[in-house]
């Protein structure tokens, strides 16, 4: 496979792999590289990185469908998951999904057009004492509220970090 695909450099796939020694063992931590400089496994770099390991193409496709890190659509910059799990949800995180996908104009499971942000909601993110929780690019934030959200999204837009 030659060139770009998906807006990829398949020579910069290449290139991971190759890091690893284009080792099958490494599968993971080559997806990972790849998730982490492009934000999304797309279909025909799973089959570059199936030929170029000579492992079955399955099997890199079952990888990158268990594991939440990754994903196979395109995320924003910021990818910002909102938990839908129960304690979160008795504490009106329905409210800050809501806050999320009006702040955002986008339906939770998408991306803004631009690019910035992607919203997912998700099952329990570990911090129910604190809920609810959000977490923003593996950034945990805790007692969320309609101004944190807002704050939150505010910082985010301007490059700052705020307090999680
Ligand atoms: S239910 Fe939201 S962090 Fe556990």
């Amino acid at each position: 496979m030659e060139g770009i695909v998906n807006d990829i450099d398949t020579h910069s796939v290449d290139r991971i792999i190759e890091r690893s020694g284009a080792d099958p063992e490494a599968l993971i931590g080559i997806l990972q590289d790849i998730q982490a400089e492009w934000n999304y496994l797309p279909l025909p770099v799973l089959k570059q990185v199936a030929e170029k390991l000579d492992v079955p193409y399955n099997r890199v496709w079952a990888v990158a469908t268990f594991y939440e890190a990754f994903s196979l659509e395109p995320r924003g910059r910021h990818h910002l998951q909102v938990c839908a799990g129960t304690a979160c949800h008795a504490r009106n995180g329905a409210d800050i999904i809501r806050v999320f996908e009006e702040e955002l104009m986008i339906d939770a499971g998408q991306t803004t057009p631009d690019g910035e942000f992607s919203l997912e909601c998700t099952h329990c993110l570990g911090g129910c004492a604190v809920g609810p929780t959000v977490m923003v690019n593996e950034v945990y934030y805790g007692r969320m509220t309609r101004q944190k959200v807002l704050e939150l999204l505010d910082s985010l837009r301007k490059g700052k970090e705020i307090d999680s």
